[in-house]
């Protein structure tokens, strides 16, 4: 009995340390001052996960008691007798309540009695909700003090448990714990995450304030970069998968501990918390796409290769790249300008020495078929014309609170500022700047800002918005040296200082500054690099420490309509900053990267995940914006980008150029990269339909498909693109082959297998497992299809503009389970609309939907039906050839009907290889299917065999 009761107490001490929750995150623990703050202290053992804290609150004391308020779903707590907040007073009662939205949401909520600021007041979800075979239910358990409550499935497993203690709610300090249900998460953002899997052997504390800080791929770093989503999701034991979204705008930060579990902190707000059942990984991306709202789906020609750089010395140096990456022959569609273009990095203005023309360029370049997006930043200088306009129409500004807050010694410089409360900051321009107020509650701002692209835009005719700094970026915020006192480029004008001290520094310096500080170290704040928390906007309504995070949101909102009203067509917009539902107005690039392997590799995590995030039009800037790229890594570069959405190469200044044309190696690459991207870009724009649809991801995790094959968890390097492609990158300096695991792909009914779709054994079943695959810089990417799928494809152009106008040709990939030739099947579907045109609502947008449906029986006989509903498109290419893989004997030529009428076949084009088993077959005259209806194409073989051994990669 003593053993035993040792070993429970050993047990229960083990367990404890497994849940340390941090008291002293901002370093420089010690005993006293731990238990000062009612903490206990203990040192870590070598046997203790990395990252334990020595100083950790007593969790299991700590909380809140409740009593039922409500019928079964609402309680009052009460603060219990434990250990109170280090961080400001606890409130004595809250209120606890959870309840179903829909079909499918569960939201419980942790509050004050009195309203606080909600972010859920501002983002304008669309709350919808999808119905789900599981129903979660929350079980409060109110008799146990502290109080505590799990969400549980309908078997009874249990998600979220936050029985391990530690809820405190004061002012300025919430946390709440949990432990999971597995170590199985993703997401959670912005950060680099280095594995797409969050690492449960180890306590991590991941920032999340948006704030202006490149991604570092070197070694861990948890640091905070441009967005913010508390969104992750989670596989559980069993291939099921459930998400959760806390929705709080605040400076906050999660800490994985060990156990698995995770402590959750944020400095505003309310917990309101959002569970999403699943139970697949694609439901999960579907219901919480349909609360935060779908994704807009890009114009056509976003999906096209594109261009950057920084630092281009004039219009004329532009010009000359631009022309050598067409002089390659390298599918590209949109050459962009970053600052450069402007007067002195004004926003709306084009620089007078270097840049005249510049208007005409773009529409030359829209002769090419090619198109432009441009650079905006949101900061207005406080002296020129169109801040003058945003000031005569009322528009407004983030600003200080009160008269005597406003920094003198900068606004007295500014005529037009002189009497505002403006607060004024440094960025790009050469003077003072103030940030547009984009939660303008009157909407002028917004009417403004939407005025000013107009305007802008009868001079130079751009096609998309890159909105930059976003965050918003404030140069040397606090700072008595910041960087640009040391840039020629920028003249030494005096940083925003922020109150540190005395009573108005209560935003600032609040009790609890999250890792968004800590992690920076000493002399950090929250305003570093951004505005000052004490600022407020809407009129006065709002408190920037609370909105701050919304910043980049609100903008994309606004400036997706300033493009549409500005071009009159759907075009673009790319943000830096994100928060959930972002996505609807706005794609997103990875940051400004550094031209590293690491980073190469960490891009492809990015990609997944903000898929998850609902922001699917994403990539990172290929070839890597700081440092010079090797010819290489930009070559490896330049082929893992051509899968991603948004598909820019970017370079910052003074850096050599890395565009494509720069080395032969890689112009030959690209251009087989990119080409391989065109053939494929009406699967890819499919893909984007069914995002802005049904929610779903584009780029996606490997075991999103296969989520009952475990060995998929924990996939980081390869993903795949849609449903039926897989793809395995070389992203290894001097790699010439890739180690990837070819999923094992068993759900109920069926089994997949996988074919080559790159230059090894193209067209060739590949073996199930792991397996090195060749990957020469001179192939392309490896790249394989699952069976059972169609894909609709055309051939690649230099444009898309061009390649729009090509007839399409389907691959078919025919599942095949056994082996057996029984009763194969393939299906896909294609989305066709004018490409550009204003997306008001994508159900009624006019479009084209088609469903490919293809079936061969064992007496050989085989039935394609194109089934075409809507049929609204303007204009549909029509359908020119078909190419199926492991195809079993040579077709009768002359047996092939549509819909049972002798349809021709080009005998001279149309081939079949019995070693590769390839089938293409082109028709007389490609078949149109541009109407609403089903054609059926059907033909039969000359023999049917028994069908053995099958070439195999
Ligand atoms: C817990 O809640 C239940 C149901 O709401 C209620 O009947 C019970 O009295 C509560 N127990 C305590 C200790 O408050
Ligand atoms: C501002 O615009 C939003 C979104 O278009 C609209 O819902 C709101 O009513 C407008 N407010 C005013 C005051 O016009
Ligand atoms: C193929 O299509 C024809 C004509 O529509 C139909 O009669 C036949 O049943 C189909 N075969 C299969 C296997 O679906």
């Amino acid at each position: 009995r003593v053993v035993l009761s040792s070993l429970l107490l050993l047990y229960s001490v083990y367990a404890q340390d497994n849940i340390r929750l941090d008291c002293y995150p901002e370093g420089g623990a010690n005993e006293q001052g731990c238990e000062a703050r009612g903490c206990v202290w203990k040192a870590a053992s070598n046997f203790d996960p990395a990252g334990t804290p020595y100083c950790f609150m007593k969790a299991e004391d700590i909380g809140y008691i409740a009593t039922p308020t409500g019928n079964g779903d609402e309680w009052s707590l009460s603060k219990n007798s434990g250990p109170r907040s280090p961080w400001g007073s606890d409130l004595a009662s809250l209120k606890f309540s959870f309840k179903d939205i829909g079909d499918s949401v569960t939201n419980v909520r942790i509050e004050d009695y009195q309203k606080r600021f909600e972010a859920a007041d501002h983002v304008d979800f669309p709350r919808n909700t999808e119905p789900s075979t599981e129903h979660l239910s929350v079980k409060v358990r109110n008799d146990s003090n502290p109080f505590s409550f799990a969400v549980q499935r309908k078997n009874g497993l249990t998600l979220f448990d936050t029985s391990i203690g530690g809820l405190i709610f004061a002012d300025k300090f919430i946390q709440i714990a949990t432990t999971l249900p597995s170590k199985n998460m993703y997401g959670w953002g912005e950060n680099l995450h280095q594995e797409i899997k969050h690492d449960f052997t180890r306590y991590t504390s991941w920032g999340m304030f948006a704030r202006d800080e490149p991604p570092n791929s070197q070694g861990l770093d948890t640091k905070n970069l441009y967005g913010v989503h508390p969104f992750y999701m989670m596989m559980e034991s069993n291939g099921q998968a459930h998400g959760v979204l806390i929705l709080n705008a605040n400076a906050q930060e999660v800490r994985t501990i060990p156990v698995p579990g995770y402590v959750y902190r944020t400095i505003g707000g309310i917990l309101d918390i959002y569970f999403f059942p699943g139970p697949s990984p694609a439901e999960v991306i579907r219901q919480y796409t349909a609360f935060i709202g779908r994704p807009m789906l890009p114009a056509y020609w976003a999906l096209g290769y594109q261009l950057c750089r920084y630092g281009y010395k004039s219009l004329q140096d532009m010009k000359d790249r631009v022309a050598s990456v067409r002089s390659y022959q390298i599918p590209f569609d949109v050459a962009y300008a970053d600052i450069d273009y402007m007067e002195r990095y004004k926003d709306f203005t084009v620089g007078t020495s270097n840049w005249a023309g510049f208007g005409d360029y773009v529409r030359q370049m829209h002769d090419w078929g090619m198109h432009n997006i441009l650079i905006f930043d949101p900061a207005i200088q406080a002296d020129y014309d169109s801040f003058q306009r945003g000031l005569d129409t009322g528009a407004s500004f983030i600003e200080w609170e009160r008269q005597y807050e406003v920094m003198r010694s900068i606004q007295d410089l500014y005529p037009m500022a002189k009497n505002t409360k403006i607060m004024l900051v440094v960025v790009w321009p050469d003077r003072h700047v103030g940030f547009p107020d984009f939660l303008d509650p009157t909407n002028k701002t917004q009417q403004w800002w939407i005025d000013e692209f107009k305007r802008y835009h009868d001079n130079v005719p751009f096609d998309g918005a890159w909105i930059d700094m976003n965050e918003p970026s404030s140069f040397g915020t606090n700072e008595d040296h910041p960087f640009f006192f040391d840039d020629p480029d920028h003249p030494n004008i005096e940083p925003l200082r922020c109150p540190t001290s005395g009573p108005d520094a209560d935003w600032d310096i609040p009790p609890y500054q999250t890792e968004a500080v800590y992690h920076y170290g000493f002399g950090n704040i929250l305003a570093t690099k951004t505005v000052c928390m004490r600022a407020v906007q809407g009129r006065g309504a709002l408190r920037l420490y609370n909105t701050h995070n919304l910043y980049g949101w609100s903008e994309s909102r606004t400036t997706q309509k300033a493009v549409y009203e500005a071009t009159g067509k759907r075009g673009v917009v790319i943000s830096r900053s994100t928060y959930p539902s972002s996505g609807r107005y706005a794609g997103h690039w990875l940051g400004d990267n550094t031209a590293t392997w690491e980073d190469l590799r960490s891009a492809v995590i990015g990609a997944q995940e903000f898929n998850l995030f609902g922001i699917p039009y994403v990539g990172s800037d290929v070839c890597g914006f700081n440092g010079a790229a090797s010819e290489e890594m930009c070559l490896r570069w330049q082929q893992l980008g051509s899968f991603h959405s948004f598909f820019r190469n970017h370079n910052s200044k003074d850096l050599p150029y890395q565009d494509p044309a720069v080395w032969p190696s890689v112009a030959a690459a690209s251009k087989k990269a990119n080409e391989f991207r065109y053939s494929m870009l009406p699967y890819l724009y499919s893909l984007h339909y069914s995002a802005s649809l049904n929610g779903d991801t584009v780029i996606r995790p490997v075991f999103f498909e296969f989520p009952h094959d475990s060995e998929t968890l924990g996939l980081s390097e390869q993903f795949m693109w849609g449903p039926s492609i897989l793809v395995i990158p070389a992203v290894y300096q001097g790699q010439t082959e890739v180690d990837g695991y070819i999923p094992l792909g068993e759900t109920s009914s069926i089994t997949y297998c996988f074919y080559s779709l790159y230059d090894y054994s193209y067209g060739q079943k590949v073996t199930i497992g792991r397996s090195l695959f060749p990957a020469p810089t001179t192939f392309n990417t490896p790249t394989f299809v699952k069976s059972g799928s169609i894909l609709p494809r055309s051939p690649p152009a230099l444009t898309t503009v061009a390649s729009r106008l090509l007839n399409f040709n389907l691959l078919i990939v025919p599942n095949d389970p056994d082996g057996s030739y029984n009763e194969r099947r393939a299906s896909g579907n294609l989305y066709w609309d004018d490409g550009d045109s204003v997306v008001d609502d994508i159900t009624k947008n006019p479009h084209t939907e088609t469903a490919f449906n293809y079936v061969y029986t064992t007496e050989g006989k085989a039935n394609l039906t194109l089934s075409v509903a809507y049929a609204q498109a303007p204009s549909q290419p029509s359908l020119e050839y078909l190419e199926i893989f492991d195809f079993p004997s040579s077709p009768t030529y002359t047996s092939f009907t549509l819909d049972g009428k002798v349809l021709s076949i080009n005998t001279q084009k149309s081939k079949y290889s019995p070693i590769t088993r390839i089938l293409t077959v082109y028709f007389g005259s490609p078949i149109s299917f541009s109407s609403a209806g089903t054609q059926t194409i059907s033909w039969s073989n000359a023999v049917t065999m028994l069908h053995t051994n099958r070439v195999e990669a």
